[in-house]
């Protein structure tokens, strides 16, 4: 791997092709088609507009799933673009099964194509040619017919179904996150959806996913009683976090410091300086700027396997959260989190695996007992 995450060889193994295409974002459709009396229908996401005038779509399908033949029999397709509230209907067109279309309700379209109901838009089209590639065959149609509901789409990107953030949303989000850190809403108290709602002066449901995304990030939990309840801050919570960062990197360490490329550790050794011109002293220079290069540092270390769940796995762990939580509460810090991390980047400089473990285990020693300092002179909670 380079520097920049990126890979200059010239073959690419299916694998790995996999893994980074998975990181280009999609809609989600549908395709149909009838011949005689059988119908057929099958979840892709290869599917894109080709040309406005004259309208054509294109779509891509593997020439051994029985829809390839259907739509070849058939001569046309439809095309049904799903809602965000539509990923069972997803999963069932994806799965291999006598009867895709149970419990869906269709209605024909004008070339007779079965379209979903309430599907988010819909296209006919007729096949006008197929192009073989590789495994797949390429359909272009002539759009026959079109409508759209208003709406918003299911997304798919890497490997999940999910939904337009919208940055008002994101926005919502982040002041919602903000009071919570900010103890506006203190440990235990109740968040009710309607108040944080008339808070932030927006609708529910923006205010309903934010809380969402703030129950994800470990801020607040979801009683079946109460509804959302914000979360103490405490030793506890801080020491899960940071062990288990450790265990995932100490995990890396075994597998990659062998292995990792002279470039990925100079990537490493820069993530490092970019941090510690951060720490001077036993003081933050700016503590969110300090925060972001310590997470990219460590974010590193676990991105050296090259194992995507290992890096969704670091990214879950509301490392952040944490952090801002416990040493985001004072500018005081120490430079021994700095001496720590340069024997971190230099036991994997030297490839010393022995010398990283114990860095990385002195380092998160000295986390938890600098939480615990900080929460001594907190009365035990953040
Ligand atoms: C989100 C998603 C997108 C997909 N996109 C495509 C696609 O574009 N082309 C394709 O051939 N298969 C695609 N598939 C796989 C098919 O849906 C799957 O092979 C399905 O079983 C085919 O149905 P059939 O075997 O009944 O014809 C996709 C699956 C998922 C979950």
């Amino acid at each position: 791997m380079d520097a920049d995450g990126s890979t200059t060889a010239l073959a690419v193994d299916s694998t790995r092709f996999r893994h980074v295409v998975s990181h280009l974002a999609s809609g989600v459709t549908v395709l149909t088609a009838r011949d005689g009396e059988s119908v057929y229908g099958m979840t892709a996401s290869s599917v894109t507009s080709l040309s406005v005038d004259p309208p054509m779509m294109l779509a891509c399908v593997n020439r051994a799933v029985p829809t390839a033949g259907g739509i070849s029999r058939s001569g046309s397709f439809g095309v049904n673009v799903l809602g965000e509230g539509q990923g069972d209907i997803a999963e069932q067109f994806a799965t291999r099964s006598r009867n895709k279309f149970r419990g869906i309700q269709v209605r024909a379209g004008e070339l007779g194509m079965p379209l979903i109901l309430d599907a988010l838009a819909y296209l006919e089209c007729e096949v006008v040619e197929e192009i073989a590639g590789g495994t797949h065959v390429i359909f272009i149609g002539q759009v026959r017919s079109a409508s759209a509901r208003v709406g918003h789409p299911l997304t798919y990107y890497r490997g999940d179904f999910g939904r337009f953030e919208f940055a008002r949303d994101d926005d919502v989000y982040k002041r919602a996150r903000e009071q919570v850190l900010n103890r506006i809403y203190g440990a235990d108290d109740v968040v009710v959806l309607e108040d944080i709602a008339r808070a932030l002066d927006v609708d529910k449901s923006a205010a309903f996913y934010a809380l969402t995304r703030l129950a994800a990030d470990g801020l607040v939990r979801r009683d079946p009683e109460l509804g959302y309840v914000v979360n103490p801050f405490d030793a506890r919570t801080s020491d899960a976090t940071f062990d288990a960062r450790l265990a995932i990197q100490l995990g890396v360490v075994e597998q990659v410091v062998d292995k990792a490329s002279e470039a990925s550790l100079r990537e490493l050794r820069r993530r490092f300086e970019a941090m510690v011109v951060l720490l001077v002293g036993d003081r933050f220079v700016d503590f969110g700027a300090y925060l972001d290069a310590n997470y990219r540092f460590h974010e590193w270390i676990v991105d050296l396997a090259e194992n995507p769940l290992l890096t969704a796995t670091f990214g879950g762990l509301s490392i952040k959260t944490v952090m801002t939580r416990s040493f985001g509460s004072t500018p005081v810090t120490s430079q021994a989190f700095v001496d720590v991390q340069r024997r971190i980047t230099e036991a994997f400089e030297h490839r010393d695996a022995e010398a990283a473990k114990a860095a990385l285990r002195d380092y998160c020693a000295l986390a938890k007992e600098r939480v615990r300092e900080i929460l001594h002179h907190t009365g035990g909670r953040l």
